[in-house]
């Protein structure tokens, strides 16, 4: 790798590392086990038809878990599921890392598990896949969706945080954005 290519690196991860976005929980179920992971790395791709796309590091056990399965479940945590943020991103505060029994989960349409109590969770098949680097995209039609209350968790500046001021779902954005960071937590995380 080169010099100029490492300067670059470490510009995009600062970068990166200035903007928010939901904290999701990405699942799976099938031949390759059931397992989950936090993924941040999640767009809406387009509403016809309804598709996602997610980005998972190709040295996570769940990303062959997804490759056979051809299945995968997102839920978007609320603001008080941090816990569930660190057990499935591998560093938890309390317990195993990546273990199912510290959360509350129930059966997603296609039967993968999805978080209970998440603001929102699509239950996805597999359309495309793509490697980039050290990461696999996966392109997922989305066949079941649905939503919860509550306001999502959101992670930037290496910290999770709550969004406050969002506006009720019924009602209109705000003209004049309100502050919006909680106070950050003591403790970063390097992705
Ligand atoms: C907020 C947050 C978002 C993350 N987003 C992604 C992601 O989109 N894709 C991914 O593959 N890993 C993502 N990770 C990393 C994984 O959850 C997990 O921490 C990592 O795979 C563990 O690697 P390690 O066992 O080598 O430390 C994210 C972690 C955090 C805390």
């Amino acid at each position: 790798m080169t010099l100029q290519h490492n300067d670059v690196r470490h510009e995009f991860v600062e970068a990166m590392s200035r903007v928010a976005s939901s904290v999701w929980i990405a699942t799976t179920d099938g031949p390759g086990g059931r397992l989950g992971l936090t993924v941040s790395a999640v767009t809406s791709v387009t509403a016809d038809p309804p598709t996602v796309l997610i980005c998972v590091n190709r040295k996570t056990p769940i990303e062959s878990a997804i490759r056979e399965s051809f299945r995968f479940v997102i839920s978007a945590l609320r603001a008080d599921q941090r816990t569930t943020a660190l057990t499935f991103a591998g560093r938890p505060s309390d317990g195993e890392p990546y273990d199912f029994s510290t959360s509350s989960w129930t059966a997603a349409p296609s039967g993968v598990p999805m978080l209970s109590g998440a603001v929102a969770w699509l239950d996805c098949h597999v359309v495309a896949t793509h490697q980039i680097g050290t990461h696999s995209i996966f392109i997922g039609r989305v066949e079941h969706a649905g939503n919860g209350a509550g306001m999502p968790l959101v992670y930037g500046r290496r910290s999770f945080a709550e969004l406050l001021h969002l506006p009720d779902i019924a009602g209109h954005l705000a003209t004049m954005p309100a502050p919006i960071w909680d106070e950050p937590p003591a403790e970063e995380f390097d992705l």
